[in-house]
């Protein structure tokens, strides 16, 4: 349609269907279930006039389901404008990924851009617009159960994801293809922050921690070219994101110049009256739309409220026009008005889901999000003619997708044992499940009523210890599969202790009484704990949740086929007790390694260390790489120029591998303080054995800017350190000064 049709529809439309194109409901809504009325519409309050003239629906998937919806709305609804079909999409469609944080570790943008295309295109196919992805939260507190959907906890390399993911799902060239589908970012903002990591608890922060840290991911998405934004559960200096007109029409649509949809995220519309900020649905509705909150996600408030509260405040009327527009403007970008169906298409939906190329990429993805975390005695890789003991209640598991993983069926995951299968011969083979993932009680206690004994493992669980330690004495080397439910991570899934479960443990305590080499391999969803893990392992390997091509992914790096490259994009805690623990701390008035008062008087615990287990940008290789040749061209940066940083990498190893090398840049003097370093570029390297590159790094100005003491966005001018490693823990330093304008 032309801009001019769009603008005769309104004129059509009456104010209940435009009240109605800004209400989304659950596909449930469409399905003619039994419980239907006394079931979601009694609860949610809905009347069938709304359902039947809905502007969207959210996570219905099935290229026949979603065409034979539209076809029935368009029959029945009163404007006969097509709906858009939204849907998490996180981590893959029906061929599924890593979890973000996985996909974080990668520091691949490039790979991660091209697992979103392949997102996209098996949702189109199946009928769906829109994705609820990127989700961009910088997490700094592992106890969060929804690290797992975040790429980590540095502005930088998650703004670099950012803008792969919304590439790869939309395509980078002005019109959608068919292949494509709109990315909405969330959720703005700052929800990465709850107090104490529980879940939709309370966020509080400076304007400046905000802007520094965690709007830049968002921003990012944007100038992607996002056409979508969802708002987030959280207050928001106080108010809540989806009442809150600073966050989104100040910064977002104003200072950002953002023009497209606004979602809730669900029921957020209503929680205004549980923040306390909105007395009634009235009061809920005025706010949120007033505030530019565009489509009401799974609440009646929008629907049941906006005519009433536009005949008392009749200039709302002009905020509803406006979110109205935008609707149709998505839907018309989409091509709706004149296909509603778009790229819904059942043949292509078998030929594309899960095809063998879709595979392979995953397999790929898998082997590059993997982090080597230690490898003592060169455990790893393991050899053929080895006899192993895979071991473990991941050992077998299909239920390596996290727990946002849309996929239909886990039957078309690779488990480690089917991988291990492929490289072993059957005699040098023993597998034993060893124990279950976690105590039956967790389950009953964090599911209550949604708890069912299939989702418990049956197995004996005296059995299993005995049979685990049997098939351990008969192998050279141990791997022992093992990590946190998927259910301990996601929305919903805080954790006050990351630790692996107990059952588990107390698996593994009786395989190490055994003295063999042993190989742990990590399925969680966020940093855990391994404090005590790392000392009972020769080998140890975080594979988060892989995905469809989990056990491919993981056996490729275990036996050598791939060499790992992973590298952390979120600090592992020594202990739960340092969180937040992030790299890019300040120093404070009293740092640990050097003050003038004693080490009692210093930032510091008497207890534990202040370094994390593992720090941000850690990965083992199977090789060995050298940094030589540190240079900066020149000492002075002027305002206009820029400084050439350049190193010489080698492979001193006998194995070709990458290396992702890190530029840190620290403002040794700022009007504010700032931190001892920050990551300012990333460059991946692949050497064969002795090779050697020079790689280069451009430093200018720009890139050296912050929000200083007044609030500004600008650089200072003074002495700067530049560093160059493998990880956040280097400290070799060259000076560099800016000067003065
Ligand atoms: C959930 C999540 C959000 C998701 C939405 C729709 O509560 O917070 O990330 O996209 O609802 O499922």
């Amino acid at each position: 349609m032309k801009e001019q049709q769009l603008k005769e529809l309104m004129t059509v439309m009456t104010l209940e269907d435009k009240i109605f194109q800004l209400l989304q409901l659950l596909g449930s809504f469409y399905q003619d279930t039994p419980d239907l009325v006394t079931g979601p519409k009694a609860k949610l309050g809905i009347n069938d006039d709304a359902i039947k003239n809905a502007g969207s629906i959210l996570n219905v998937r099935g290229a026949d389901k979603i065409k034979a919806i539209q076809k029935s709305y368009l029959e029945n609804s009163h404007s006969k404008i097509p709906l858009l079909f939204m849907a998490d999409i996180i981590n893959g469609f029906e061929t599924i990924f890593p979890v973000p944080i996985g996909l974080g570790a990668t520091w691949n943008p490039e790979i991660v851009k091209k697992s979103a295309a392949i997102a996209a295109k098996e949702a189109a196919v199946s009928g769906v617009h829109i994705t609820f992805s990127p989700m961009v939260d910088l997490v700094r507190d592992p106890r969060w159960g929804r690290v797992m959907e975040s790429t980590g906890e540095d502005a930088y390399l998650n703004s670099a994801f950012a803008k792969a993911f919304v590439q790869g799902y939309q395509g980078t060239n002005e019109l959608l293809t068919e292949d494509n589908i709109v990315a909405c970012v969330k959720h703005f903002a700052a929800y990465g922050a709850p107090e104490g990591g529980r879940e939709y608890n309370t966020v509080d922060m400076s304007e400046r921690t905000l802007r520094e840290y965690y709007l830049p991911a968002y921003k990012a998405a944007l100038e992607a070219g996002a056409k979508m934004v969802m708002t987030s559960f959280n207050v928001v200096d106080g108010v809540p994101a989806t009442g809150n007109k600073w966050l989104n029409r100040d910064i977002l649509r104003n200072e950002w110049d953002f023009n497209g949809i606004l979602i809730s995220d669900y029921a957020a519309i209503k929680e205004l009256i549980d923040h306390g900020v909105a007395e009634d649905e009235n009061a809920a509705a005025k706010m949120a739309l007033e505030a530019g909150v565009d489509i009401d996600m799974m609440t009646s408030i929008y629907a049941n409220h906006l005519l009433d509260v536009i005949n008392k405040f009749p200039e709302i009327e002009d905020d509803l026009n406006e979110s109205v527009y935008r609707v149709l403007q998505l839907k018309n970008e989409l091509g709706l008005f004149e296909d509603p169906y778009r790229s819904a298409n059942s043949l292509k939906e078998k030929e594309l889901h899960l095809s063998t190329e879709h595979r392979q990429t995953a397999r790929e993805v898998v082997s590059e999000s993997l982090v080597l975390l230690k490898n003592d005695n060169q455990v790893l890789p393991l050899k053929s003619n080895q006899t192993i003991a895979l071991i473990g209640p991941y050992a077998d598991s299909t239920s390596l997708s996290g727990s946002w993983s849309f996929s239909s069926n886990q039957e078309s995951t690779v488990t480690l044992k089917k991988a291990f299968e492929e490289y072993l011969d059957e005699e040098n083979l023993f597998i034993a499940t060893g124990s279950k993932v976690v105590e039956t009680e967790f389950l009953e206690s964090s599911l209550g009523n949604y708890f069912s004994p299939e989702i418990d493992m049956q197995i004996d669980e005296e059995k299993e210890l005995k049979k685990a330690v049997e098939v351990a004495e008969k192998a050279d080397v141990l791997v022992i599969a093992v990590g946190e439910h998927y259910l301990q991570s996601g929305e919903g899934g805080s954790r006050a202790n990351i630790i692996i479960p107990q059952v588990q443990k107390n698996l593994i305590q009786a395989l190490a009484k055994l003295g063999k080499p042993m190989v742990g391999v990590i399925f969680s969803g966020r940093p855990l704990d391994l404090r005590e893990e790392v000392s009972q392992f020769d080998g140890l390997v975080q594979a988060w949740f892989p995905g469809t091509e989990g056990g491919h992914g993981i056996a490729d790096i275990l036996f050598g086929t791939a060499n790992p490259s992973g590298r952390l994009s979120m600090s592992f805690p020594y202990d739960v007790g340092q969180i937040p623990v992030h790299y890019n701390e300040f120093s404070t008035g009293r740092p640990y390694q050097q003050s003038n008062h004693s080490k009692r008087y210093t930032s510091k615990y008497v207890d534990i260390p202040n370094k994390p287990l593992f720090p941000f940008g850690y990965g083992l290789s199977y090789t060995d790489f050298s940094y030589t040749n540190f240079e900066l061209n020149k000492e002075i940066l002027t305002q206009e120029d820029r400084l050439t940083a350049s190193i010489d990498i080698t492979n001193k190893g006998t194995v070709k591998g990458k290396e992702t090398v890190q530029l840190y840049i620290h403002d040794n003097i700022g009007s504010v303080t700032r931190p001892i370093k920050e990551l300012k570029g990333f460059k991946q390297v692949e050497l064969e054995p002795n090779e050697t590159i020079t790689v280069t790094f451009e430093i200018e100005e720009k890139i050296l800017r912050f929000y200083n003491r007044d609030m500004e966005f600008i650089s200072e001018p003074g002495e700067f350190e530049v560093m160059i490693g493998p990880n956040s823990e280097i400290n070799e330093k060259k000076i560099f000064y800016l000067k003065d304008k």
